[in-house]
């Protein structure tokens, strides 16, 4: 296989040598003396050796690589290095319970491209092998990164550590609850740290783990970024002091600490949590309300297999996630399809004063695009669009809302996992939004009427632009201090 082959079936993501050091120095401040000199680490996928490479000399390092050019490489930064198969092979002194610390920042994605690796009875040895596997239907599908944690709990010592390099997509889908419950009865979550921009576009975080009994006494400290793109050598050094002292929060980072009982069937990413931490702050000082209370429609528009949606003059206009722009909709190059079509059905046409927010993506859901719908005739919406029609809230003041700090911490809370941030009905259900007195959201639309909108409207003009977004911005603003000075 070629090197770039080999880089896409082997899943080889480095990892940079500040975030190599975090790990190490978080299991070894967690485990303390539990981790004395002497102790056996091992990497079961160690590409060139990045994690053990910073490993002090006192331990007794093993590395695996199933990349003969990779594993040459590594060779260098341990103890022992073998070339092979972490998952089904066999390797002298790597025996199953015989280590004190599993590193790794496993291969991630599909099983079924790597499939081939493991000889034609692979997938009989992986499922003899592998609990995870019982009962899974769709084995091509199943993510390789998790029969990597199981094979380090295989590999671990009772009452040893796990520090392992995960995509969030692992700790933040619904999907992947089953397996976090299922580590959860054998492991203890000790940390998770977010680690934003480690890996270009795929969020990851450290899991630290403790093999032990279920659900024990201890907490879990997770750690998130503060900001947007803090530097990831300042994020680490500063994450890797936070794990170390009582401190909550410091330039960078920011800690809090839940009981292992808490993340049964939860997610287990900091930025979830961090999220519902500031609601809980604020829900001491707000009467918060699940938006769901207010919804009485929610939908998307339609998912077509097969055909693209055809432009016809004079046909029904859809709006796509592309069209909702900062301070409203803007409906100059909007795609017209047939009239009841598959691309126009009756369930997500909109109505005037329906709130539409972009679900999908780094670019919309990531940039909160929400606008209201102020046209009169019929449109419908794109597939990426959640049409959201309320009763008993304006929809004005919900925008707004989620603008605000309180908003937009929820729907990025939520927004997290691996590759495209998504939004699903449950969650805009569960979203907090204040409840505030209907005479001060009406006021709020009315400001929006008279001072965003008719600037909004004249938009392809830079100026107009520019104004509408200042005095929307004042809007989201005067709101956010609205919000920081009201008491139940
Ligand atoms: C995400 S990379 C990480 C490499 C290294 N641990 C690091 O942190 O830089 C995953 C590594 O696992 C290797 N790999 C993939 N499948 C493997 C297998 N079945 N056994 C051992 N190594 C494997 C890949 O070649 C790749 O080097």
């Amino acid at each position: 296989m070629s090197n770039e082959g080999n880089a896409k079936t082997l899943a080889q993501h480095f990892t940079p040598a500040a975030v190599a050091q975090l790990a190490w120095d978080a299991v070894r401040t967690l485990a303390g003396s539990d981790l004395a000199a002497g102790s056996r680490v091992v990497d079961p996928a160690a590409g060139e050796g990045a994690l053990l490479g910073v490993v002090g000399q006192a331990y007794e390092t093993t590395g695996i690589e199933i990349d003969e050019g990779l594993a040459e490489r590594g060779r260098s930064q341990a103890d022992r290095f073998y070339t092979g198969d972490g998952l089904l092979g066999t390797f002298p002194e790597v025996e199953d319970g015989s280590f004190d610390c599993v590193v790794a920042n496993p291969p991630f994605g599909k099983l079924g491209p790597m499939l081939s690796l493991f000889g034609e009875d692979g997938p009989y040895r992986l499922a003899q092998r592998f609990r995870l596997l019982d009962g899974q239907k769709q084995v091509r599908a199943f993510p390789v990164e998790l029969l990597f944690v199981e094979r380090a709990l295989q590999l671990i010592r009772p009452a040893g550590w796990l520090a392992l390099i995960l995509p969030e997509g692992i700790l933040a889908n619904a999907r992947q609850q089953g397996a976090r419950d299922w580590l959860l009865t054998r492991a203890e979550v000790r940390a998770v740290v977010a680690l934003p921009g480690a890996f270009n576009k795929v969020q990851t975080a450290l899991v630290v783990l403790r093999y032990s009994k279920p659900l024990a006494r201890t907490k879990a400290r997770l750690i998130a970024p503060v900001g947007k793109n803090p530097s990831v050598e300042q994020y680490a050094q500063r994450s890797g002091l936070l794990l170390g002292t009582p401190a909550r929060r410091g330039q960078e980072a920011t800690l809090l600490t839940v009981e292992q009982r808490t993340l049964r069937a939860q997610r287990w990413d900091p930025r979830f949590w961090q999220g519902r931490a500031f609601v809980r702050r604020l829900a001491g000082r707000l009467r918060l309300v699940p938006l769901g209370e207010y919804i009485c429609h929610l939908t998307y528009g339609p998912i077509v297999t097969g055909s693209h949606p055809q432009h016809v003059e004079a046909g029904v206009p859809v709006i796509r996630q592309g069209d909702i722009a900062e301070t409203g909709l803007d409906e100059r190059a909007l795609l017209c399809v047939a009239p009841a079509s598959a691309h126009d059905p009756p369930r997500s046409r909109v109505r005037f004063g329906d709130l539409l927010l972009s679900r999908s993506g780094a670019g919309a859901l990531g940039r909160n695009r929400l606008a209201v719908y102020l046209g009169n005739g019929p449109a419908n919406v794109g597939c990426f669009v959640d049409l959201i029609r309320l009763e008993g809230l304006n929809p004005f003041y919900a925008w707004f809302f989620f603008k605000t700090r309180l908003g937009r911490e929820q729907i990025a809370a939520y927004a997290n996992g691996v590759g495209t941030p998504n939004i699903s009905f449950g969650e805009i259900r569960a979203l907090q939004i204040a409840a505030l007195p209907s005479a001060y959201q009406e006021a709020l639309e009315r400001r929006y009427r008279e001072q965003v909108w008719p600037l909004h409207c004249r938009r392809e003009h830079a100026e107009f632009r520019a104004e509408a977004e200042r005095h929307f911005r004042a809007i989201v603003g005067e709101l956010e201090d609205y919000l920081q000075t009201q008491r139940q």
